[in-house]
């Protein structure tokens, strides 16, 4: 089936930027030249749907030198890149993507990408692998199993199995030490605040910054903006974060406490209804609004739009909100995912590593999947712990190895 893209005409810029992605990747290059070599996904459909921005066109483009027939959507409606889609479209790649896609062109563009048949699915967000299964049975068989990007896709597809309703194996990427120790937390911390910093060109030393939700991605964001001289504030709801955030040197309120004294507000939850009207309507004149959480419904959208009377676009990612008591708020990127919509997504050194796991546990479908139960598993410890030694080598570092009386002690209970 053709590409659908929203301008071929724009392939050369998109390019330059895979290349310039590819050659800051070197862990998923090394991973990709032995798959060339073996063409081990050769009969095989790798359906995709992740934000199609330059380091997604790299993992992509690898599936397709390593044999397989690659279908890819984006998972977010403003994180698609039109050069870099029409660039990979040039490729082979069926690419099904444009930024500022419907609800429904999206569910269209999922839908195209799973009548490739895809036995494998590169997954951020679940939305492949829940499609997949409520189409019905028909177009499960084929599929071996799929991979998770992200914590709410693994969030949704453990329920999936919790409920009996998952009917094949789902390898969560996410949850390897590769992936959140690095990417959620110092790849969003960066590209959060980048994201920030490119949409407003605004000052973060001496706003005061809320940050909502204190897990990989929250501490990532907290910690870059305390570093960038922010007076930080923490909201949760899990104790034990919460105590950490403390102990890490930030401030912790309700963020019913924090809506009244933040200049900055970042979600970074996963959750839904972070702030809501009664939040909006105590802050401060001129206060902004932003997210890092997967889906656009920690920032009720629609809670701002019914308090506010008129809105106006000031910057192509700012959205002025006029309340009706006459305060300014403003919304960036539509409240959805602001390093994606704003910027360009985690620093390639970081997606090198997230993506060395994608193409890594890929392979580990293809030559275990039709043994392992329909569950959501870890990626195999090995996996994790080859990454992050490549990952070393790349930044030409070296480590140390435990001697042999070491390891013995280690193993050792005698007193
Ligand atoms: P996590 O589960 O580790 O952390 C979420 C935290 O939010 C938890 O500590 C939880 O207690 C807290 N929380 C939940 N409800 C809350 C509420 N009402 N108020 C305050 N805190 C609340 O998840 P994570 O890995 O940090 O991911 C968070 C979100 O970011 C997910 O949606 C994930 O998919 C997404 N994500 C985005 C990017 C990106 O590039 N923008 C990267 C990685 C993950
Ligand atoms: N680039 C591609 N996928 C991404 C993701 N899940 N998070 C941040 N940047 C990305």
């Amino acid at each position: 089936m053709l590409s659908l893209v929203k301008d071929r005409a724009l392939a050369p810029s998109g390019r330059v930027k895979i290349e310039w992605a590819r050659d800051n990747m070197p862990v998923l290059a090394r991973i990709s030249k032995r798959f060339s070599a073996t063409r081990v996904f050769k009969g095989h459909r790798v359906g995709m749907c992740l934000h199609l921005e330059a380091k997604t066109a790299v993992l992509a483009e690898d599936f397709l030198k390593a044999g397989a027939d690659v279908a890819i959507t984006g998972s977010n409606p403003l994180s698609t890149q039109d050069d870099v889609a029409a660039a990979l479209s040039e490729t082979g790649v069926h690419v099904y993507a444009w930024r500022g896609v419907s609800e429904q062109e999206h569910r269209s563009n999922v839908a195209k990408v799973l009548s490739l048949k895809p036995d494998i699915l590169i997954d951020d967000g679940g939305e492949l692998s829940i499609t997949a299964h409520l189409k019905g049975s028909r177009w499960l068989d084929e599929i071996i199993g799929a991979c998770e990007e992200t914590t709410t896709g693994v969030t949704r597809l453990k329920a999936m199995e919790k409920a009996g309703r998952l009917k094949f194996p789902v390898i969560a990427v996410n949850d390897a030490y590769t992936k959140f120790l690095f990417d959620s937390r110092y790849g969003t911390g960066q590209s959060g605040l980048e994201g920030i910093m490119r949409a407003t060109n605004l000052l973060l030393a001496g706003r005061t910054v809320v940050v909502a939700g204190f897990g990989w991605v929250g501490r990532g964001v907290a910690q870059r903006a305390k570093g960038m001289g922010s007076r930080v504030i923490v909201t949760e709801v899990d104790p034990v974060r919460a105590l950490e955030a403390l102990m890490e040197g930030f401030d912790i309120m309700p963020m019913a406490d924090a809506a009244a004294v933040g200049d900055l507000f970042i979600t970074a939850t996963g959750n839904t209804n972070i702030i809501t009207a009664s939040h909006m309507t105590v802050m401060k004149d001129r206060a902004i609004l932003c997210n890092v959480g997967h889906y656009d419904v920690e920032v009720s959208v629609r809670d701002l739009e019914r308090i506010s009377k008129g809105k106006t676009r000031v910057r192509p990612e700012v959205t002025e909100y006029k309340l009706k008591s006459g305060r300014r708020l403003y919304l960036l990127s539509d409240g959805r995912l602001v390093n994606l919509a704003a910027a360009d997504g985690h620093p390639a050194e970081v997606m090198d590593m997230s993506f060395a796991g994608q193409a890594l546990s890929a392979e580990y479908l293809l030559k275990n999947g039709r043994k392992l139960a329909s569950k959501v598993i870890r990626v195999p410890q090995e996996l994790d712990l080859q990454i992050a030694r490549w990952r070393l080598e790349a930044f030409g570092k070296k480590i140390d190895t435990l001697t042999k009386v070491q390891r013995q002690y280690a193993q050792s209970w005698q007193l």
